[in-house]
Protein backbone atom coordinates (compact mmCIF):
# COMPACT_ATOMS: atom_id res chain seq x y z
CA UNK A 1 0.00 0.00 0.00
CA UNK A 2 1.33 3.69 -0.76
CA UNK A 3 -0.16 6.58 0.75
CA UNK A 4 -0.78 9.47 -1.93
CA UNK A 5 0.64 12.31 -0.38
CA UNK A 6 -1.32 15.71 -0.90
CA UNK A 7 1.41 17.52 0.66
CA UNK A 8 3.93 16.19 -1.78
CA UNK A 9 1.60 16.42 -5.06
CA UNK A 10 0.48 19.97 -3.82
CA UNK A 11 4.22 21.28 -3.23
CA UNK A 12 5.17 20.42 -6.76
CA UNK A 13 2.04 21.75 -8.09
CA UNK A 14 2.88 25.14 -6.49
CA UNK A 15 6.45 25.09 -7.21
CA UNK A 16 5.33 24.97 -10.63
CA UNK A 17 2.83 28.22 -10.16
CA UNK A 18 5.74 29.88 -8.08
CA UNK A 19 7.65 30.08 -10.57
CA UNK A 20 5.65 30.77 -13.68
CA UNK A 21 4.46 33.58 -11.61
CA UNK A 22 7.70 34.85 -10.96
CA UNK A 23 8.55 35.24 -14.35
CA UNK A 24 5.23 36.71 -15.49
CA UNK A 25 6.02 39.54 -12.92
CA UNK A 26 9.80 39.32 -14.04
CA UNK A 27 8.25 40.29 -17.46
CA UNK A 28 6.22 43.53 -15.92
CA UNK A 29 3.09 42.09 -15.64
CA UNK A 30 0.84 42.20 -12.17
CA UNK A 31 0.15 39.49 -10.00
CA UNK A 32 -2.70 37.07 -10.83
CA UNK A 33 -5.50 37.85 -8.14
CA UNK A 34 -7.92 35.76 -6.60
CA UNK A 35 -10.94 37.05 -5.10
CA UNK A 36 -12.89 35.42 -1.80
CA UNK A 37 -15.94 35.75 -0.38
CA UNK A 38 -17.24 34.47 2.47
CA UNK A 39 -20.34 34.48 4.14
CA UNK A 40 -20.82 34.41 7.81
CA UNK A 41 -18.47 32.76 9.79
CA UNK A 42 -19.14 29.00 9.60
CA UNK A 43 -16.21 27.50 11.29
CA UNK A 44 -14.94 25.00 8.04
CA UNK A 45 -15.37 27.49 5.40
CA UNK A 46 -13.35 29.97 7.72
CA UNK A 47 -10.60 27.39 8.15
CA UNK A 48 -10.52 26.87 3.88
CA UNK A 49 -11.05 30.37 2.89
CA UNK A 50 -7.96 31.02 5.12
CA UNK A 51 -6.02 28.47 3.73
CA UNK A 52 -6.43 29.72 0.55
CA UNK A 53 -5.89 32.98 1.23
CA UNK A 54 -2.51 32.07 2.36
CA UNK A 55 -1.65 29.54 -0.33
CA UNK A 56 -2.16 32.29 -2.85
CA UNK A 57 0.19 34.91 -0.62
CA UNK A 58 3.14 31.60 -1.01
CA UNK A 59 2.60 31.30 -4.87
CA UNK A 60 3.12 34.63 -5.47
CA UNK A 61 -0.56 35.55 -6.18
CA UNK A 62 -2.75 38.64 -4.85
CA UNK A 63 -5.81 37.71 -2.87
CA UNK A 64 -8.80 39.56 -1.97
CA UNK A 65 -10.76 38.53 1.01
CA UNK A 66 -14.38 39.98 1.54
CA UNK A 67 -16.10 38.99 4.76
CA UNK A 68 -20.14 39.51 4.21
CA UNK A 69 -22.39 39.28 7.52
CA UNK A 70 -24.69 35.74 7.51
CA UNK A 71 -27.56 38.01 7.27
CA UNK A 72 -26.62 39.64 4.00
CA UNK A 73 -29.25 40.30 1.65
CA UNK A 74 -29.03 38.03 -1.52
CA UNK A 75 -29.04 41.34 -3.80
CA UNK A 76 -26.07 42.92 -1.54
CA UNK A 77 -24.09 39.66 -2.83
CA UNK A 78 -24.74 39.34 -6.02
CA UNK A 79 -24.02 42.96 -6.15
CA UNK A 80 -20.89 42.16 -4.51
CA UNK A 81 -20.11 39.31 -7.62
CA UNK A 82 -21.12 42.05 -9.93
CA UNK A 83 -18.73 44.15 -8.77
CA UNK A 84 -15.48 41.82 -8.77
CA UNK A 85 -16.55 40.52 -12.47
CA UNK A 86 -16.24 44.53 -13.31
CA UNK A 87 -13.07 44.69 -12.09
CA UNK A 88 -9.90 44.34 -13.95
CA UNK A 89 -8.15 43.64 -11.57
CA UNK A 90 -9.32 40.76 -10.16
CA UNK A 91 -9.03 37.30 -12.26
CA UNK A 92 -10.74 34.48 -10.37
CA UNK A 93 -14.04 34.89 -8.00
CA UNK A 94 -14.52 32.01 -5.96
CA UNK A 95 -18.08 31.96 -3.39
CA UNK A 96 -17.49 30.27 -0.27
CA UNK A 97 -20.29 27.41 -0.41
CA UNK A 98 -22.03 26.55 1.92
CA UNK A 99 -24.23 29.94 1.64
CA UNK A 100 -27.11 31.02 4.33
CA UNK A 101 -30.23 29.61 3.82
CA UNK A 102 -32.05 32.55 2.32
CA UNK A 103 -29.82 32.71 -0.06
CA UNK A 104 -29.77 31.11 -3.89
CA UNK A 105 -26.35 29.21 -4.62
CA UNK A 106 -27.40 28.44 -8.35
CA UNK A 107 -28.14 32.01 -8.55
CA UNK A 108 -25.12 33.28 -6.63
CA UNK A 109 -22.91 30.70 -8.87
CA UNK A 110 -24.74 31.66 -12.08
CA UNK A 111 -23.57 35.95 -11.02
CA UNK A 112 -20.01 34.87 -11.34
CA UNK A 113 -18.50 35.61 -14.90
CA UNK A 114 -18.10 32.43 -16.32
CA UNK A 115 -14.56 33.72 -17.25
CA UNK A 116 -13.59 35.05 -13.56
CA UNK A 117 -15.10 31.26 -12.21
CA UNK A 118 -12.21 29.37 -10.87
CA UNK A 119 -14.42 26.98 -9.19
CA UNK A 120 -15.59 25.52 -11.93
CA UNK A 121 -19.41 25.88 -10.77
CA UNK A 122 -20.76 28.13 -13.20
CA UNK A 123 -23.14 26.11 -15.44
CA UNK A 124 -21.11 27.23 -18.96
CA UNK A 125 -18.12 25.40 -17.10
CA UNK A 126 -19.75 22.45 -16.14
CA UNK A 127 -21.41 22.01 -19.85
CA UNK A 128 -17.81 22.48 -21.32
CA UNK A 129 -16.59 19.73 -19.13
CA UNK A 130 -19.24 17.64 -20.46
CA UNK A 131 -18.48 18.56 -23.72
CA UNK A 132 -15.19 17.55 -23.09
CA UNK A 133 -14.06 21.23 -24.22
CA UNK A 134 -11.02 23.25 -22.46
CA UNK A 135 -12.59 24.62 -18.73
CA UNK A 136 -12.02 25.35 -15.00
CA UNK A 137 -12.58 21.68 -13.65
CA UNK A 138 -14.11 21.90 -10.64
CA UNK A 139 -11.27 22.05 -7.94
CA UNK A 140 -11.28 18.94 -6.03
CA UNK A 141 -11.92 16.91 -8.78
CA UNK A 142 -8.70 18.51 -10.64
CA UNK A 143 -6.85 18.26 -7.85
CA UNK A 144 -7.61 14.45 -7.77
CA UNK A 145 -6.55 14.09 -11.40
CA UNK A 146 -3.59 16.05 -10.67
CA UNK A 147 -2.81 13.75 -7.37
CA UNK A 148 -3.06 10.88 -10.26
CA UNK A 149 -1.23 12.41 -12.50
CA UNK A 150 1.92 12.97 -9.70
CA UNK A 151 2.05 9.51 -8.90
CA UNK A 152 1.51 8.15 -12.60
CA UNK A 153 -1.40 5.92 -11.71
CA UNK A 154 -2.86 4.22 -14.96
CA UNK A 155 -6.79 4.56 -15.03
CA UNK A 156 -7.50 3.54 -18.62
CA UNK A 157 -9.86 0.46 -18.62
CA UNK A 158 -10.63 0.59 -15.27
CA UNK A 159 -13.76 0.63 -12.67
CA UNK A 160 -14.42 3.68 -11.08
CA UNK A 161 -16.80 3.90 -8.61
CA UNK A 162 -17.74 7.59 -7.30
CA UNK A 163 -19.82 7.51 -4.05
CA UNK A 164 -21.63 10.91 -3.91
CA UNK A 165 -23.23 12.94 -6.48
CA UNK A 166 -22.75 16.72 -5.57
CA UNK A 167 -22.02 19.52 -8.44
CA UNK A 168 -18.77 19.99 -5.80
CA UNK A 169 -17.04 16.71 -6.38
CA UNK A 170 -19.07 13.45 -7.64
CA UNK A 171 -20.88 14.80 -10.61
CA UNK A 172 -17.67 16.21 -12.15
CA UNK A 173 -15.26 13.34 -10.58
CA UNK A 174 -17.23 10.99 -12.65
CA UNK A 175 -17.31 13.00 -15.84
CA UNK A 176 -13.52 13.49 -15.39
CA UNK A 177 -13.05 10.14 -14.83
CA UNK A 178 -14.75 8.48 -17.82
CA UNK A 179 -13.59 11.21 -20.34
CA UNK A 180 -10.70 10.48 -22.98
CA UNK A 181 -7.66 11.87 -21.81
CA UNK A 182 -4.29 10.49 -20.12
CA UNK A 183 -6.03 10.19 -16.56
CA UNK A 184 -9.39 8.93 -17.47
CA UNK A 185 -10.66 6.33 -19.90
CA UNK A 186 -12.79 4.84 -17.18
CA UNK A 187 -16.20 2.80 -17.05
CA UNK A 188 -17.85 4.96 -14.27
CA UNK A 189 -20.56 3.99 -11.37
CA UNK A 190 -21.81 6.72 -9.77
CA UNK A 191 -23.64 5.72 -6.19
CA UNK A 192 -25.57 7.83 -3.84
CA UNK A 193 -28.21 7.27 -1.23
CA UNK A 194 -30.67 5.58 -2.99
CA UNK A 195 -28.11 2.81 -4.33
CA UNK A 196 -29.43 -0.42 -2.93
CA UNK A 197 -26.21 -2.39 -2.43
CA UNK A 198 -23.75 0.24 -2.03
CA UNK A 199 -21.30 -1.91 -0.56
CA UNK A 200 -21.36 -4.84 -3.34
CA UNK A 201 -21.22 -2.16 -6.37
CA UNK A 202 -17.94 -0.08 -3.98
CA UNK A 203 -16.52 -3.92 -4.37
CA UNK A 204 -16.42 -4.01 -8.13
CA UNK A 205 -14.27 -0.39 -7.91
CA UNK A 206 -10.59 -1.07 -8.77
CA UNK A 207 -10.88 2.83 -8.04
CA UNK A 208 -13.11 3.95 -5.33
CA UNK A 209 -13.63 8.33 -5.04
CA UNK A 210 -15.85 9.11 -1.54
CA UNK A 211 -17.20 12.03 -1.81
CA UNK A 212 -20.55 11.57 0.46
CA UNK A 213 -19.72 13.65 3.84
CA UNK A 214 -20.41 11.04 5.91
CA UNK A 215 -17.19 9.93 8.49
CA UNK A 216 -15.65 6.41 8.09
CA UNK A 217 -18.18 5.65 6.34
CA UNK A 218 -15.91 2.96 3.54
CA UNK A 219 -15.34 -0.14 5.69
CA UNK A 220 -12.76 -3.10 4.41
CA UNK A 221 -15.73 -5.00 3.53
CA UNK A 222 -16.80 -2.69 0.62
CA UNK A 223 -13.17 -2.51 -0.89
CA UNK A 224 -11.73 -4.91 -3.36
CA UNK A 225 -8.06 -6.10 -2.56
CA UNK A 226 -5.88 -3.68 -4.29
CA UNK A 227 -8.81 -0.92 -4.94
CA UNK A 228 -7.22 2.81 -5.22
CA UNK A 229 -8.73 4.61 -2.82
CA UNK A 230 -10.07 8.76 -2.91
CA UNK A 231 -10.91 10.35 -0.01
CA UNK A 232 -12.95 13.57 -0.18
CA UNK A 233 -14.30 13.45 3.23
CA UNK A 234 -13.71 16.20 5.81
CA UNK A 235 -15.94 16.12 8.54
CA UNK A 236 -15.12 17.76 11.94
CA UNK A 237 -16.57 15.46 14.38
CA UNK A 238 -16.27 16.14 18.28
CA UNK A 239 -13.52 14.95 20.60
CA UNK A 240 -13.21 16.31 23.60
CA UNK A 241 -9.54 15.02 23.78
CA UNK A 242 -8.73 16.99 20.80
CA UNK A 243 -7.22 20.44 21.07
CA UNK A 244 -9.98 21.85 19.13
CA UNK A 245 -12.73 20.33 20.45
CA UNK A 246 -13.18 17.78 17.47
CA UNK A 247 -10.86 15.78 14.95
CA UNK A 248 -11.12 16.10 11.26
CA UNK A 249 -12.51 12.61 9.47
CA UNK A 250 -12.73 11.25 6.45
CA UNK A 251 -15.18 9.57 4.44
CA UNK A 252 -12.94 5.91 4.64
CA UNK A 253 -12.24 3.98 7.78
CA UNK A 254 -8.63 4.31 6.72
CA UNK A 255 -6.58 2.04 9.08
CA UNK A 256 -9.03 -1.06 7.92
CA UNK A 257 -9.13 0.32 4.14
CA UNK A 258 -5.47 0.64 4.10
CA UNK A 259 -4.53 -2.99 4.42
CA UNK A 260 -6.35 -4.00 1.09
CA UNK A 261 -6.04 -0.58 -0.38
CA UNK A 262 -2.68 -0.11 -2.84
CA UNK A 263 -2.79 3.59 -3.23
CA UNK A 264 -4.90 5.22 -0.53
CA UNK A 265 -5.03 9.32 0.05
CA UNK A 266 -5.07 9.90 3.62
CA UNK A 267 -7.19 12.91 5.98
CA UNK A 268 -5.75 15.24 6.75
CA UNK A 269 -3.42 15.40 4.46
CA UNK A 270 -4.65 14.00 0.91
CA UNK A 271 -7.43 15.46 -1.40
CA UNK A 272 -7.72 18.87 0.78
CA UNK A 273 -4.63 20.02 -0.12
CA UNK A 274 -4.80 19.38 -3.97
CA UNK A 275 -8.38 21.03 -3.90
CA UNK A 276 -6.24 24.29 -3.51
CA UNK A 277 -3.87 23.41 -6.21
CA UNK A 278 -6.57 22.92 -8.35
CA UNK A 279 -8.05 26.66 -8.03
CA UNK A 280 -4.56 27.98 -8.20
CA UNK A 281 -4.02 26.20 -11.60
CA UNK A 282 -7.55 27.81 -12.76
CA UNK A 283 -6.49 31.26 -11.38
CA UNK A 284 -3.48 31.36 -13.03
CA UNK A 285 -5.36 30.04 -16.11
CA UNK A 286 -7.89 32.53 -15.62
CA UNK A 287 -5.39 35.29 -15.27
CA UNK A 288 -3.09 34.55 -18.53
CA UNK A 289 -6.32 35.00 -20.60
CA UNK A 290 -6.24 38.39 -19.48
CA UNK A 291 -2.69 38.80 -20.88
CA UNK A 292 -3.91 37.80 -24.54
N1 LIG B 1 -17.24 24.37 -0.31
C1 LIG B 1 -16.72 23.14 -0.30
N2 LIG B 1 -15.84 22.98 -1.32
C2 LIG B 1 -15.81 24.16 -1.98
C3 LIG B 1 -15.10 24.60 -3.12
O1 LIG B 1 -14.29 23.89 -3.75
N3 LIG B 1 -15.34 25.88 -3.50
C4 LIG B 1 -16.22 26.68 -2.84
N4 LIG B 1 -16.41 27.92 -3.31
N5 LIG B 1 -16.91 26.28 -1.79
C5 LIG B 1 -16.71 25.02 -1.36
Amino acid sequence: MQILDGKIASLSVKEQLTQEVQQLVAAGHRAPHLAAVLVGNNGASETYVASKVKNCAEIGFQSTLIRLDAAVSEEELLNTIRGLNADNNIDGILVQLPLPKHISEPKVIETISAEKDVDGFHPVSVGRLVQGLETFIPATPYGIMLMLEHYKIPTKGKHAVVIGRSNIVGRPMSILLSSNHPYGNCTVTICHSHTPDLAAVCRQGDIIVAALGKPEFVTADMVKDGAIVIDVGITRVEDATAKKGFRIKGDVSFDQVAEKASYITPVPGGVGLMTIAGLMKNTLVAYKRTLK
